[in-house]
């Protein structure tokens, strides 16, 4: 039976490409997409879910809008996402709608459902934490309704990406991440300690173009529009392929070597806001609570997008 999940993104280019390659995993059942301020603000974030929805052939999928802000802080949005959140890809302004029921809302009555037919979600969280934080600070009993989070954030023996200790989505909204990371909720994290063992270069590119079929020419101008060409941090030219790596974890667990560790978020100090400190050594007396995506078998889990993605040739 298809796995039961929940989508939670800040579309956003690599949340994009995280997407549509979900929407072609039948081994996945979407339940729905809740869009959060991230990337870009909420009404963008909305729009540009909406439109990769259609782009992918799934209007079938309801869309979700979240919170409109951090739950404290002041929102930050991302800064290789270019201006509209889709880099320079303008897609056809959405025919499909966005849901009436808010995000958090849906995710409560989700969960709820959930436990009452004892079919746990999976939750995928592609971004700040900030709608999945509310739901619990709202009604902490759904945590019982999700069987796993697997969330893409973080940076552990990796220095941040947005600050010099933080990656973005902790950073975005940090107490947000404090609020899910004491929860209790089993978690799978893709930091950036893995998803830089993951850079989509511009020969990957030229594969996916080649291989995508309908999709092509947009997926290749968002994989392109993604190149950091920073050699310096990331090795090589091309970008980490970051929020994908959680649909992979998903599809693949086995391309995956998990540490399990207690992890803090940071959300006081001015210098460090956002970083997440993983206790790998039991210093804190406290149980491990996540469990850290350390090694990516990057080779096999690019053959999977490329699988993935080709599904799109098939259905032209
Ligand atoms: O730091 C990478 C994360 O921040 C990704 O989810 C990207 O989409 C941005 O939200
Ligand atoms: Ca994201």
């Amino acid at each position: 039976m298809a796995l039961p999940i929940i989508i939670d993104c800040d579309p956003g280019i690599d949340d994009a490409i995280a997407l549509l390659s979900a929407f072609v995993s039948p081994e996945l059942n979407i339940l729905g997409i809740c869009a959060v301020c991230g990337n870009q603000p909420l009404e963008r974030t909305v729009r540009n879910a909406l439109q990769i929805t259609e782009l992918g052939g799934r209007s079938d999928i309801p869309v979700y809008a979240g919170c409109y802000r951090p739950m404290f802080r002041a929102p930050i949005h991302g800064q290789f996402h270019g201006q509209n959140g889709l880099g320079k890809t303008e897609l056809p302004p959405p025919v499909k709608e966005v849901e009436s029921l808010h995000a958090v809302n849906f995710l409560i009555e989700s969960c709820e459902s959930a436990i009452a037919r004892q079919e746990k979600i999976t939750l995928c969280s592609l971004g700040p934490l900030t709608n999945l934080a509310t739901a619990l600070s709202m009604k902490p009993s759904i945590a019982g309704g999700i069987e796993r989070l697997v969330l893409m954030g973080g940076a552990y023996r990796e220095a941040g990406n947005r600050s010099m200790t933080s990656e973005f989505n902790m950073l975005a909204d940090p107490h947000a991440a404090h609020v899910v990371f004491s929860s209790q909720i089993p978690t799978v994290v893709l930091s950036l300690d893995a998803t830089h063992q993951a850079i989509l270069t511009p020969e990957h590119v030229a594969r996916f173009i080649a291989v995508s079929g309908r999709i092509s020419q947009p997926l290749g101008e968002l994989m392109a529009f993604w190149d950091r060409n920073d050699v310096r941090r990331y090795g090589s030219r091309g970008g980490p392929l970051h929020d994908p790596l959680v649909i992979a974890y998903l599809l693949a667990p086995a391309l995956f070597t998990t540490e399990k560790a207690r992890v803090f978020v940071e959300h006081e100090s001015e210098l460090c806001m956002g970083q997440t400190v993983a206790d790998w050594y039991g210093k804190s007396g406290q149980e491990p609570n996540v469990e850290i995506v350390t090694h990516v078998n990057a080779e096999k889990v690019f053959a999977l997008f490329y699988g993935l993605l080709a599904r799109y040739a098939e259905n032209s």
